[in-house]
């Protein structure tokens, strides 16, 4: 059983072991899981490359210790639990058993339409069970599943697509989502049309009535394919360090990342950070509401549960549908223990009203997770008070795509918990915090970027398709260290408060957004000459989006020429990009040699113009006052 700190005398003595010496520290992790053959090496690493190996040599299959290992042990044990949209519609469960049997059929059945060890296969489905079980059918056979949120549109489904060079699509007919129907299929139909050349077969998880367009030559059903499976299907033996999965996701610049994580070093520290980070015990349930479109998902609601042997639940629906107590209705119905969401749904909630939580037996509740933004004082002490009664630790966990498991975070009922602090660093977690020339700060009290600076079993070990990128992105600002692209702040005992990104990479309800790609989609708009997007404050999804554009003004109405905008963003990246505001400006404030000064729209955005500093040598200081004087 993989190891779980008991007390804070155990966190401390385990954390300086892990520091000591890492190496030993891991392999111990790791020798409570199933290898075919066990590595060579612990870990080789140099973070100039970089390159980055975790028990390099060792054999494995990650579904063989995520479902057969657990099959003597607990076979009729749920595994996942599925709660859907329409709360009079049928609960669905899976036992370990029946799991397995399942990913075997899934597994099978992309076997026989020709996916191989080494082949990217793109999921684009909501959340139903299916999705985790192909999921792990591509982990099953060694294929390497790059899931991309089904809110994405065609367009950017199809980017992802083509940068992975995928062989196949695993969506949905349609998809259920509060009260909205999404045509899922037809935005597939979309991105074949607009690219995914390497695509032979698209499966059609069949989850509605709704009907779709079908051509006979790409097109299968997953009902067709799978039934007819064998529910035995060998795992393929995997190096620790070969792929796992990509997941694409933002940064500062260009057309968003795939991120490569690989099989062995992910499998160790997903379970171990998830058996510590939820205190998850025999029996508990388990709930992390967030989509396995994004990495909390597949850290933390497949991975890293099912690897611990946990029930965990996964939940296809909204927070506010039919209303506002839905989540608190769940957590009563299926007496959940350990409860993991994002600030963004707190904070919608908490102006919901406290009547809804007030409503419903939260009592079985032991840990209260946030994650994937800074959480604010106000939605920390309303979750304490209002979800917790006052009684249930509250883990504010940092961690992003890149790190694969949680790096910062309290441990409930073990150490404290202060509001708004992630707090202390997972064991075997160097994190540090440096000044911009990249000298570490040593002494508390202090504010700096973080950074880390030692490998850890499930970090990035490259993008998919450009090492360098890797390099310049996340090893290139400060020599031999890994850079989150966040700043934070430690406190006179030494906790952390990670306090936001410090690069263009913006955090709109807790989705992470990249503001070139937002502008790259403005600019596709035909009046549009250019444009800038920051973000700023907003106070149910963290940041807001707010977007300067010079247009060509041949339009008739402004109206129309905002929802245009708003339309083009949707259409190119997805609802979920769409700019809050639009201010249309006769220039942008730029440097003498032609850069964008964002810390000036930043500050004005923010509503905050009073002190923009010095103005005076940029290229086109007048058109400051203009834009300060139409703020939105
Ligand atoms: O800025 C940090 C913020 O989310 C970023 C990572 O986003 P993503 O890769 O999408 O992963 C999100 C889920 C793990 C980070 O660089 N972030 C995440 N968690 C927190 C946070 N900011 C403050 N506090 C957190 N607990």
């Amino acid at each position: 059983m993989t190891y779980q700190i008991s007390s804070l005398e155990d966190y401390k003595s385990t954390y300086k072991r892990s520091i000591e010496n890492p190496e030993s520290f891991w392999a111990e992790q790791a020798e409570h899981f199933d290898w075919k053959k066990k590595w060579d090496n612990v870990l080789q690493w140099d973070f100039d490359g970089p390159s980055i190996k975790w028990f390099e040599g060792g054999k494995l299959n990650i579904t063989e210790n995520c479902l057969d290992r657990h099959i003597d042990t607990r076979g009729d044990q749920v595994a996942i639990l599925w709660e859907p949209n329409n709360e009079d519609d049928a609960v669905r469960s899976y036992t370990y058993k029946e799991l397995l049997a399942e990913v075997c059929k899934c597994a099978n059945g992309l076997k026989s339409l020709g996916i191989e060890k080494g082949d990217r296969v793109v999921l684009y489905m909501p959340m139903v069970p299916e999705l985790a079980i192909a999921v792990l059918a591509c982990a099953r056979i060694g294929a390497v599943h790059s899931v991309v949120f089904a809110g994405f549109s065609a367009q950017a489904l199809a980017d992802r697509v083509d940068d992975a060079q995928a062989k196949m699509i695993i969506c949905s007919d349609h998809n259920n989502r509060g009260a909205k129907n999404i045509a899922v299929k037809q935005v597939v139909d979309d991105a074949m049309d607009i690219g995914c050349n390497s695509v032979n077969h698209v499966v059609v998880h069949k989850n509605t009535d709704g009907d779709v367009n079908w051509s006979d030559d790409v097109d299968q059903w997953w009902h067709e394919l799978v039934d007819v499976q064998s529910d035995q299907c060998e795992a393929e033996e995997m190096d620790a360090e070969d792929m796992l999965f990509i997941l694409y996701t933002s940064g500062s610049t260009g057309k968003p990342k795939g991120v490569v994580h690989t099989c062995g070093g992910y499998m160790v520290y997903t379970c171990f950070s998830f058996k510590n980070v939820f205190q998850y015990k025999e029996g508990d349930i388990y709930w992390c509401t967030a989509d396995i479109g994004w990495i909390t998902g597949h850290s933390y609601i497949v991975y890293g549960p099912l690897l611990a042997g946990a029930t965990t639940m996964m939940f296809e629906g909204v927070p506010t549908y039919p209303d506002a107590g839905r989540f608190w209705k769940i957590c009563e119905k299926h007496k959940v223990n350990q409860f993991y969401t994002a600030p963004t749904a707190i904070r919608a909630l908490m102006a919901c009203g406290d009547e809804w939580p007030a409503k419903y037996d939260l009592s079985d509740l032991k840990v209260l997770g946030s994650v994937g933004e800074p959480i604010n004082e106000e939605a920390w002490h309303w979750y304490d008070q209002k979800i917790g009664k006052g009684n249930v630790p509250i883990i504010d966990t940092w961690w992003q795509t890149e790190t694969g498991g949680v790096m910062l975070t309290p441990l409930p009922g073990i150490t404290d918990a202060k509001p708004t602090y992630a707090s202390y660093p997972m064991p075997g977690v160097q994190i540090c915090l440096v000044d911009p020339d990249g000298n570490e700060l040593l002494e508390n009290n202090c504010e700096g970027l973080l950074c880390i600076k030692f490998p850890w079993p499930s970090m990035l070990r490259t993008t998919y398709g450009d090492h360098q990128r890797c390099k310049m992105t996340y090893f290139s600002t400060f020599e031999g260290m890994y850079f989150t692209g966040d700043g934070a702040r430690k406190d006179e005992d030494g906790r952390i408060r990670v306090i936001g990104r410090v690069d263009d990479v913006i955090n709109v309800s807790g989705h992470r957004m990249g503001t070139a790609e937002v502008e790259n989609a403005i600019n596709e708009h035909p009046n549009v000459i250019e444009s800038a997007v920051v973000g700023y404050p907003h106070d149910i999804k963290g940041q807001g989006i707010y977007a300067y554009v010079i247009t060509d003004e041949a339009f008739d109405s402004v109206g129309d020429f905002i929802q245009g905008v708003k339309d083009v963003v949707s259409r190119e990246i997805g609802p979920i990009a769409k700019p809050d505001k639009i201010q249309i400006v006769s220039g942008l404030p730029k440097t003498r040699s032609g850069k964008i000064m964002r810390r000036i729209l930043r500050k004005i955005a923010s509503g905050d113009a009073s002190n923009l500093g010095d103005i005076s040598t940029l290229l086109n200081p007048d058109v400051v006052k203009e834009i300060k004087d139409n703020a939105l």
